[in-house]
């Protein structure tokens, strides 16, 4: 897939992943570059996210997916500082670390686990007490039997990480069209040669499709586009305090609590397959808020200040897709990324930018291709 700098390109999809491409071919040299976003950019799953960067927190086991996390995590110090460089956006990388904690005795074979695969494989994890964990986060339940602290586990404040995307497109002559929504990508000998949208027709030397739980809906010329991606409804509540109870991201098996700048616990999260329905429900407040109160009894003092919901993009396997689909030229697609889209966008650029600008390959384009639920199912006789 080389690529002159003159080329144009289209992105189809205004999230997190859709504009840190845009930033990347720009630092890359690409001229003309034109998003697409059917709402307001910054609006849907990415806006609605906690913003963990929380690969060691999250993983069972190692793996290229898991590789893929801690490399994009690694990134987001740099990518933090010439955000507010670029933008005078600070994305408010907060890097004091995640604690894991256990209750039950399920919870600390599993911690138990984690910490013996992690250490093994040379990762930061510290194993502390109940006492020491408390000594940490002192709000945290009395209940606590045990925890994992990841000193290199962080989070984001994922609605600045948008603000400052978008102001980079902004100061660079990004073109960004919003209320523009893309119906079918157009097809010319097998290429895809841009889009058609309700208001018009944008054509591309090279098309990214970055539209999350909504790339399914695309069309593909007059067929259905291969590649399944559903809608995931995660919800999360907010708590409101005037101070900051807690310093770090903190776990259980059951959910997160999520400590902000401004005070603000957010309680998360939900996994509903509901179709592409947004709104928000009372159990889901009464399910997220039994996980808070486990985490931190005191909570259960402070007022709910906010719910909200947004659709995760969810692939059969769980994984993201990248890369191109075989037999269609001049289309890169970057969906899928599911729970962890606000980890995986600083790496995500970058790989989706060597390959449009430079041809470069990737382990991740092999292992995350668009291509390979048919390629298996062909592969086993499925
Ligand atoms: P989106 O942000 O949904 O963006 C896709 C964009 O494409 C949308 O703006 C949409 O309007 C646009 N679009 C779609 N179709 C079209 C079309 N036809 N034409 C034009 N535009 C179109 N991830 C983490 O890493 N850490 C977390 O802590 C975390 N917490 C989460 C908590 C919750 C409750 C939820 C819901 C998600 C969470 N995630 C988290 C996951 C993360 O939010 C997603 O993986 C990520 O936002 C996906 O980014 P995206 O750009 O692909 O999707
Ligand atoms: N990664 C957290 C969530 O998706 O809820």
């Amino acid at each position: 897939m080389g690529f002159t700098e003159t080329s144009n390109v289209l992105i189809i999809g205004g999230g997190v992943i859709g504009l840190a491409i845009a930033r990347e071919l720009h630092k890359k040299g690409v001229k003309h570059i034109t998003l697409l976003e059917k709402g307001a950019v910054g609006q849907e799953s990415s806006w609605a996210a906690a913003g963990m960067l929380g690969p060691q927190a999250e993983a069972d086991e190692g793996g290229v997916f898991f590789d893929m996390t801690v490399a994009s995590r690694d990134l987001y110090p740099a990518f933090a500082a010439e955000l507010l460089e670029e933008t005078g956006v600070d994305i408010e990388l907060d890097r004091v670390g995640t604690l894991y904690l256990a209750f039950t005795d399920d919870d600390v074979t599993e911690v138990h686990e984690r910490f013996k695969w992690q250490r093994k494989a040379g990762l930061p994890v510290e194993h502390l007490s109940a006492a020491d964990a408390r000594k940490a986060e002192p709000f945290i339940s009395p209940d606590v039997r045990g925890a994992l602290l990841f000193p290199d586990d962080w989070q984001v404040e994922n609605r600045r990480l948008l603000a400052a995307l978008k102001r980079y497109a902004e100061i660079n002559g990004i073109e960004v069209h919003e209320n523009t929504h893309v119906e079918r990508l157009i097809v010319e000998e097998g290429s895809i040669v841009g889009a058609e949208t309700e208001t018009g027709t944008f054509h591309a030397a090279k098309t990214v499709l970055a539209t999350g739980a909504w790339t399914s809906l695309i069309k593909l010329g007059i067929a259905d586009l291969p590649v399944k991606v559903e809608p995931v409804r995660g919800q999360i509540v907010a708590f409101q305090t005037a101070k900051r109870l807690f310093q770090r991201v903190i776990y259980s098996r059951r959910g997160y609590l999520v400590p902000r700048a401004d005070g603000r616990i957010l309680a998360g999260s939900t996994s509903e397959k509901v179709e592409f329905d947004k709104s928000i429900t009372e159990s889901a407040a009464a399910r997220l808020s039994e996980i808070a109160l486990e985490i931190a009894p005191s909570i259960s003092s402070l007022p709910v200040a906010d719910q909200w919901a947004g659709l995760r993009p969810y692939a059969a396997d769980g994984l993201p897709i990248l890369g191109e689909i075989a037999g269609i030229d001049a289309l890169f697609i970057a969906t899928a990324h599911y729970r962890n889209g606000i980890l995986l966008a600083p790496l995500t650029a970058r790989i989706a930018a060597d390959r449009l600008v430079g041809g470069t390959d990737s382990k991740y384009l092999t292992e995350f291709g668009a291509d390979r639920f048919s390629l298996r199912r062909a592969g086993t006789g499925i």
